[in-house]
């Protein structure tokens, strides 16, 4: 009986080539899954139309699974937590979206009996690390393949290959960008850009073009940590990501361009275009300041980056990642207010207030006037002790380079 092999289907031409490319090279049977993570926003193709490309390329079946709300409700939610941006920056559009394709691809195995599942990646990304690891460590009795890592297929090639095997594809031979996008954004790659120095073409933009020249001002409601509502209407977080994708990147705010550095020891120029997530995490940031105390928020700020660090690179599904997210979810438990933030046109985005009730904030203990209730000459004796030892350093040793230049 030939193997049964489930792929992760995008309808594009790479993944539709692969279809009949494993059945031909390596005699298997393919049923290609098409996992809905938010990128249909502007998709001149129906399921079906997809649908009849998969079969037209051999598949036995191919599936459709809606994880809209898994995708913003699960990982886009603990992305927030963490105030997830890989390197600083880049908030893991792609690397959030993998695993969740690599549940559903696992799950579909299952119930279709595969003993393989399949991704469409080259060897020189980060995506290929993402179905890999994120597989075996959801199922690793289920081998891995990866046809576009074997073929040597131009894109040309592949291109007189679907023509060869009538297979309906949309792709022209002059396609210049490579796009990856979700409910949480956009990634660009490709064409002009492989030039770090060039600046990025506004043709392959949809984000954050900039259509609104009047500032955009709104209120972010947090509770617990996630968002749940715009100016005062609540939101399911995919709707919320979406409203705040369209109004705060109207104005232009969201595009990263950045020079990254990948897994496999590639450094990358990427442009994003994320306007919701990084609004997002700029007002939760924010709402932390005030509500965090001040040892959990410096130790939160660490593990984040390990927390995006691994989330790149692969390790969604891993002890470490799990024991991180108890942490961020035990300091979200007071991550509730309110966050006003101005978007003004070309990109500018500036958070203008936070309050919360459950703030650390205490006025009387910050204020100058006349309401101060802080205890200053408690502060005499605790300033003395807490410089003791350099003074005594300095007494004893003396300070290199007290003596200023000039003099
Ligand atoms: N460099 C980004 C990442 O690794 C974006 C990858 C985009 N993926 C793609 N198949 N075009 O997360």
């Amino acid at each position: 009986m030939a193997k049964r092999v489930v792929l992760a289907y995008s309808g594009g031409l790479d993944t539709s080539v692969a279809v009949r490319w494993m059945i031909e090279e390596w005699g298997v049977e393919v049923v290609c899954v098409l996992v809905n993570v938010g990128q249909d926003a502007d998709s001149s193709e129906s399921f079906d139309d997809i649908k009849a490309r998969a079969l037209a390329a051999g598949a036995l079946d191919c599936v459709l699974v809606d994880a809209r709300a898994e995708m913003a409700e699960e990982f886009c939610a603990s992305a927030i937590f963490a105030n997830a941006r890989y390197e600083g920056k880049y908030p893991l559009v792609s690397a959030l979206s993998r695993p969740v394709i690599v549940r559903h691809l696992v799950d579909q195995a299952r119930k279709f009996n595969a003993t393989a599942v399949a991704h469409g990646c080259t060897g020189k990304g980060n995506d290929q690390v993402r179905f890999e690891v994120g597989t075996h460590a959801l199922a690793p009795d289920l081998e891995v393949l990866a046809p576009a890592r074997n073929w040597g297929l131009t894109r040309a090639d592949s291109i007189d290959y679907a023509d060869k095997w009538n297979i309906p594809i949309m792709a022209t031979k002059d396609k210049i960008y490579s796009i990856d996008e979700n409910l949480w954004g956009r990634a660009v790659e490709c064409g002009a850009m492989e030039d770090p120095w060039a600046a990025p073409p506004e043709e392959p933009m949809t984000l954050t073009r900039v259509r609104n020249s009047e500032p955009v001002e709104l209120t972010i409601s947090f509770s617990e940590g996630l968002p749940v509502a715009i100016d005062g209407v609540d939101m399911a977080l995919a709707d919320l990501i979406k409203v705040l994708n369209d109004r705060a990147g109207s104005t232009g705010f969201g595009r990263l361009d950045m020079v990254e550095n990948r897994r496999v020891g590639i450094k990358s120029r990427e442009v994003y275009e994320c306007p919701a997530a990084l609004a997002i995490i700029g007002a939760h940031a924010d709402l932390e300041d005030l509500v965090l105390e001040r040892d959990v928020h410096h130790e939160k700020a660490r593990l984040e980056t390990r927390w995006a660090e691994l989330v790149y690179d692969g390790f969604w599904f891993s002890p470490l990642k799990e024991a991180l997210d108890a942490f961020m979810a035990d300091t979200q438990r007071h991550v509730t207010g309110d966050v006003r933030v101005l978007f003004q046109a070309p990109g500018m985005m500036r958070i203008t207030g936070r309050r919360s009730p459950k703030a650390l904030y205490d006025h009387g203990l910050a204020t100058y006037d006349a309401e101060d209730t802080f205890q200053h000459a408690d502060s005499e004796g605790y300033v003395k002790i807490y410089g003791l030892g350099v003074k005594t350093w300095a007494a004893r040793q003396g300070a290199k380079n007290a003596t200023p230049p000039s003099s």
